[in-house]
């Protein structure tokens, strides 16, 4: 791993991959390779630009034009006429700067981001980071790119600094955090595509000539289109072809570009979506735009993942549970809604402490007078009378049946039937001009005045610190209408939906700080929040609404491109199933939720005695085997979208043990036998599963025969472990 300056090209490499950027002798930042690894100096652009209908800035040199090279952080409005990555507008009204190489640093480490979330590094000699200084001079401009490597990962991560320098404001229209130009080929891309309780669906496309890609406008990473970008050249599969995998680290409106030109090269961008953004800077002010993780496999999709599993596990996760076991849950949302009593809850309990679980999670309902939906979001006052006590009582009783207790919060939200309503009636966010709009009746705190962050914090502060509470669900259930900010002046309204994530992410800070032994799992009416920024705070994510094993399938299938497993809450619920009314096999459900962070989302009081046992073993089962679902190397096995099957598998990093899950999707009478490859074990061991011994290569190359009488629902777990 390292960086070099060699030539006029910078080389940032490891042993399997190598981008390369050159300085022209024009001074401008080009763009030579991103991919497999390659002898840096052999690379040249493109010296013989056809002239016709190009701009260029020297009538001596015509055949140099930014219309056709590719580059790192392109400017707009002058010879380039493609997506520009970042676009400005002086006092005068110019919106045309050109940046220009100007010096560039290489440090040990990796940098932190001002107020936003990022990959981070322990110790410097973990990575290096390449800073690149470019300038505008006329403009008074400056842009600091960054590039960091971390060793053992085939990926990059990438943002922009844009400083102004100069003597007037500026404002920032759009501040990409990335720009890549990949040359004249076929692409194809998949993008994580949903709706509430059906998100990251994966959709695959040809890049088309012109202009496309997904985003959001929500005020959220949003259910409808996850931040990450999955390009590939044409044809790549699951362990075949050039594939890059494009993650942002952001929660907020957000914007993935691809624009495939005349001449069949594809410029690639991710960033803040420039959606109503209008950034003013005054001079010496610095924006910060959020990271992108741009990591690479030769070959396939599946090496995309490894990557950010390993990546966001361990170097984006945080604090003292990034690496601790994840506790099996019961969470009383699908078994009361918000119509429980204690007695209600302490059955439950019961149950739960008599079966094995690890934790208690009291869902929406404890609080203000909140029975259903409508009132009391704001205040985070427990309901004595429904909990016949004080909260800290419930906590005790609880605790004593040995399972910890954690609790549901919406704190960014406000009802207007709530105490907070009547007293800050200007807390929530709403135009001058119009009535609020609402969703699920509730209304969205306005996040960018430091008086709601402060109470907020003070508010679950003093709640955390007077029960011992030791998980908090954090929810959000709308999307984000009426952006507008009473504390900000008419010229910096364009500041709303960024400000209103970087105080999100003040909040969590401040939080998680204070009370670091506290587990949180973020969520958003399920998964319309599950993003990088996220788990920076937040070590694990529910992950949908929607708890049918068959939905869960591609729900999942869709989050491991780029989620870990330790990151993906996944429970077991009852049948007919609430969302969609299938029922499914509880050693379906079972099994289909141990592929995560682990919990059961039922009235377990009502269990009949075959299902007491049923669960117990499900619950031995995912303790004895947690460690290599949440560490494990994971394999897609069979894809759900397009097979009557399921299969994927974890394999612990020694390739000595494996756990490969099996589900039938929709049984057919007569099937066919199915002879499923795994993946990831090690060619030279035998393996033994249920009593017979195997071969790695054999279950790699032939495959594990299954030849049963299929049966809709029908499930199972192996577990292999080496035994030469
Ligand atoms: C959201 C969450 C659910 C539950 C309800 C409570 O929909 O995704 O899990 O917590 O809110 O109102």
């Amino acid at each position: 791993m390292g960086i070099e300056f060699l030539n006029n090209k910078f080389h940032i490499f490891n042993n399997d991959i190598s981008y390369v950027i050159e300085v022209s002798e024009q001074n401008d930042l080009l763009h030579l390779h991103f991919g497999a690894s390659v002898e840096a100096n052999n690379l040249f652009h493109q010296k013989n630009i056809n002239t016709e209908f190009t701009s260029y800035s020297d009538e001596e040199n015509p055949k140099y034009s930014l219309s056709a090279l590719p580059q790192e952080y392109p400017s707009g409005g002058a010879s380039d006429f493609r997506a520009p990555a970042y676009q400005i507008l002086t006092k005068d009204g110019c919106h045309t700067p050109e940046l220009k190489f100007k010096s560039y640093e290489i440090i040990n480490g990796k940098p932190k981001l001002e107020g936003l979330p990022a990959v981070y590094t322990e110790n410097d000699n973990e990575a290096q980071t390449l800073i690149i200084l470019t300038e505008d001079i006329n403009y008074g401009l400056q842009v600091k790119l960054y590039y960091t490597i971390i060793n053992g990962y085939n990926a990059i991560c990438r943002h922009s600094e844009i400083i102004n320098n100069s003597d007037s404001p500026i404002h920032l229209k759009n501040a990409q955090s990335f720009s890549l130009d990949f040359p004249a080929g076929n692409y194809e891309y998949i993008h994580l595509e949903g709706a509430w309780a059906r998100e990251k669906h994966i959709e695959r496309n040809a890049v088309h000539k012109g202009s496309q890609g997904f985003e959001s406008r929500r005020g959220a990473s949003g259910h409808i289109e996850n931040p990450f970008l999955l390009f590939f050249e044409q044809g790549a599969t699951e362990d075949y072809g050039n594939a890059y995998g494009i993650s942002l680290i952001y929660s907020g409106n957000h914007k993935f570009l691809m624009e495939r030109e005349y001449n069949e090269t594809v410029r690639v961008q991710a960033g803040i979506n420039p959606f109503e953004f209008d950034f003013k800077l005054e001079h010496g002010q610095t924006f910060t735009t959020p990271e992108v993780v741009i990591a690479f496999s030769e070959n396939g999709f599946s090496k995309i993942s490894h990557t950010f599993h390993k990546l966001y596990r361990t170097h984006l996760c945080r604090g003292y549970w990034r690496d601790k076991a994840r506790p099996i849950l019961i969470n009383n949302w699908e078994a009361t809604y918000a119509d429980f009593t204690k007695n209600d809850l302490i059955k439950i309990a019961d149950a739960a402490s008599n079966l094995g679980l690890e934790l208690f999670v009291l869902d929406d309902g404890w609080f203000g007078e909140r029975n259903d939906d409508t009132t009391s979001l704001g205040d985070w006052f427990a309901n004595e009378k429904k909990l016949n006590g004080p909260l800290s009582d419930l906590v005790s009783e609880i605790n004593k049946r040995g399972l910890k207790f954690g609790l549901w919060f919406e704190p960014e939200m406000i009802s207007l039937k709530s105490e907070l309503y009547k007293a800050h009636p200007d807390w929530l966010i709403k135009t001058p001009y119009s009535k609020e709009h609402y969703g699920r009746h509730q209304c969205i705190l306005d996040l960018t005045k430091p008086e709601v962050r402060g109470y907020i914090v003070n508010i679950l502060s003093n709640i955390l610190s007077n029960a011992n509470i030791e998980y908090v669900k954090w929810d959000m259930n709308r999307n984000m209408t009426d952006a507008y900010s009473s504390s900000l002046p008419a010229d910096r309204q364009g500041e709303f939906y960024h400000r209103y994530i970087l105080g999100l992410y003040e909040i969590l800070e401040t939080l998680t700080q204070k009370f670091p032994k506290v587990l949180f799992e973020g969520c958003s009416g399920g998964g319309g929040r599950n993003d990088p920024g996220m788990l920076y705070y937040m070590p694990q994510n529910w992950t949908s609404d929607d708890t049918d094993a068959t939905e869960r399938l591609f729900i999942q299938y869709g989050s491991s491109l780029v989620y870990p497993a330790s990151t993906m809450a996944c429970h077991v619920s009852a049948v007919p199933n609430h969302q969609i009314k299938r029922s499914s096999p509880l050693s379906m459900r079972g099994n289909v939720a141990m592929s995560g962070a682990f919990g059961y989302e039922l009235d377990l009081s009502k269990l009949s005695s075959e299902e007491i046992d049923e669960v117990k073993n499900q619950v031995e089962f995912y303790k004895n085997n947690r460690d290599i679902i949440m560490n494990g190397t994971f394999y897609r096995l069979l894809n759900p979208f397009v097979s009557r099957h399921a299969a994927w598998s974890y394999v612990t990093e020694d390739e000595k043990t494996a756990l490969v899950y099996y589900i039938v999707k929709q049984a057919r009478p007569t099937n066919e036998a199915v002879y499923l490859k795994l993946k990831g074990l090690n060619s030279n061991y035998n393996y033994e599963i249920n009593g017979t011994v195997y071969s790695g290569k054999t279950l790699m190359n032939y495959g594990y025969l299954i030849e049963d009488n299929e049966y809709e629902g029908m499930s199972f777990i192996l577990k292999l472990n080496a035994v030469n």
